[in-house]
């Protein structure tokens, strides 16, 4: 079966190379020309561990290749999937839907034998619905099915993730959609990934279902830590205490300043928006979000505590700068408000990240990039880390100290231990301990 991939981003991206390299011919297309200009010169538009490997090996076998013309590659296509952004539409909340309703403008006319439209991009319940509608509208004769399949993959682990899911979500109307949704993963079913057949609207929801579920663990765990500090009590080992409990579980109990990144924010403001046009309001999501957005400025503050009450005309260290490690991926960062806090209340700001500061300069301003972690501690008032990349977790705390002009560390991920950071003599400041 040949596959066209509309869409080379994060999502896009990672799925056509996992097909290809399933041994499926799959060609990617974007409208962003420059992008496919990077991708069929061997260059990667965005950093994925083991992404630019991956994406070699299967263009040299011939299996995988990158345009912009949607046409010849749609015609050419049994299977056509739609991974284009999903992002907050400006102002009101509601996801942006205009790629989607575009890519399926554009390829109704092109089908011309029976192919399956597949939304992988996370989409507000009734969206296939609507593409089926337009579709089925500009061409009538068409011959076609649309499937709901949403992706569950994490920025930096996104390759394990496509190849060994805890579930591939399937949201098919009609059979003969099903057989090729079930030729197109049995690859993975050959090694018992489970395969959850739906109807299309259900496969919808399942996806913001489970990103509000999950940043609303997070969310959870961070109010415990804001109770931990008051009580004296360790949010490290009440996590553990709770998610021994396997009907909690341990994963995503780690308190921090906030989730961000392109789908917890945008998809929880989806979902409450889409509940409130049916009339179910999410209130608990509607609550989650906003606690969110409060604790990420309340960062801010805690740096200030930390720094004696004022940061006003002093230099404030910022180590890690995307929303999560293993990604170039700044979007919705907590690094970005906890930032303008600081430089609204007077600090300047020097920052480091070992991936993200090109990303970072696109949306960081009046700030100064450092070349590593301890040129961006020199002579500055505190040091702050915020995410916690493998290579900010074994700093020399000596040389931490020595750099710094005033010893205070504000650790944001715990990713230090409170006695080490004592024996060291630094005023060390973390999350719930
Ligand atoms: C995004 C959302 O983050 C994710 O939740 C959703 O499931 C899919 O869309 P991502 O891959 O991160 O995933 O989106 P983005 O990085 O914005 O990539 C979308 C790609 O589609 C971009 O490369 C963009 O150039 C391309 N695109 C967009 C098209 O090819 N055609 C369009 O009409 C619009
Ligand atoms: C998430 C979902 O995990 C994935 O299934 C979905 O397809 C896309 O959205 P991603 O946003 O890439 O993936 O990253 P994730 O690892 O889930 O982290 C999201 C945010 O939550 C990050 O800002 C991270 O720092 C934060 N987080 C995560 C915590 O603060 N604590 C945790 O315990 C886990």
């Amino acid at each position: 079966m040949n596959i066209t991939m509309i869409g080379a981003g994060y999502v896009g991206l990672v799925s056509g190379v996992c097909f290809a390299d399933f041994g499926f011919d799959v060609t990617c297309v974007d409208t962003n020309a420059s992008k496919i200009a990077a991708l069929n010169a061997g260059r990667m538009p965005i950093y994925e561990p083991g992404l630019a490997e991956i994406v070699a090996k299967n263009v040299k076998t011939g299996r995988l290749t990158f345009t912009s013309d949607l046409a010849r590659a749609v015609k050419a296509a049994d299977a056509i999937f739609v991974a284009v952004g999903t992002p907050t539409r400006r102002g009101d909340g509601h996801a942006d839907l205009s790629y989607v309703h575009a890519v399926a403008r554009e390829i109704a006319p092109l089908i011309d034998s029976y192919k399956v439209v597949i939304i992988k991009s996370t989409v507000p319940v009734g969206t296939g619905d609507a593409v089926h509608d337009i579709i089925a509208k500009t061409t009538p004769l068409a011959l076609f099915s649309v499937v709901s399949n949403p992706e569950f993959l994490r920025e930096g682990a996104a390759i394990d993730d496509f190849k060994r899911p805890d579930r591939v979500v399937i949201g098919a109307n009609d059979d003969r959609a099903r057989e090729v949704m079930a030729r197109l993963y049995r690859p993975l079913t050959l090694n018992q990934a489970p395969m959850h057949y739906t109807d299309r609207r259900t496969s919808e929801l399942i996806k913001y279902a489970a990103n509000a579920f999950l940043a609303t663990k997070i969310t959870f765990i961070n109010e415990m830590a804001d109770l931990c500090e008051r009580t004296g009590a360790n949010v490290q080992e009440l996590a553990r205490g709770i998610g021994f409990d396997n009907r909690i579980g341990a994963k995503f109990l780690h308190a921090g300043p906030g989730y961000g990144g392109s789908c917890f924010p945008k998809d929880t403001l989806a979902l409450i928006k889409t509940a409130q046009d049916f009339g179910a309001p999410t209130r608990i999501v509607e609550t989650v979000a906003a606690v969110n957005d409060q604790r990420k400025r309340a960062m801010g503050r805690k740096v200030v505590t930390a720094c004696g009450g004022s940061v006003r005309d002093k230099t404030i260290a910022i180590l890690g700068l995307t929303f999560k490690p293993n990604t170039d991926d700044m979007r919705d960062a907590p690094s970005i408000a906890i930032i303008q806090s600081l430089q609204d209340m007077g600090a300047a700001i020097r920052v480091f990240d070992p991936v993200g500061m090109d990303s970072a300069r696109e949306v960081l301003v009046d700030v100064t990039y450092a070349a590593d972690p301890y040129a961006c501690l020199a002579g500055a008032d505190a040091m702050v880390l915020v995410t916690e990349w493998d290579m900010l977790r074994g700093l020399d705390l000596n040389r931490v100290k020595a750099a710094l002009k005033e010893p205070v560390v504000v650790d944001l991920r715990n990713v230090y231990r409170p006695e080490e950071m004592k024996r060291v003599g630094l005023h060390y400041v973390s999350i719930g301990r």
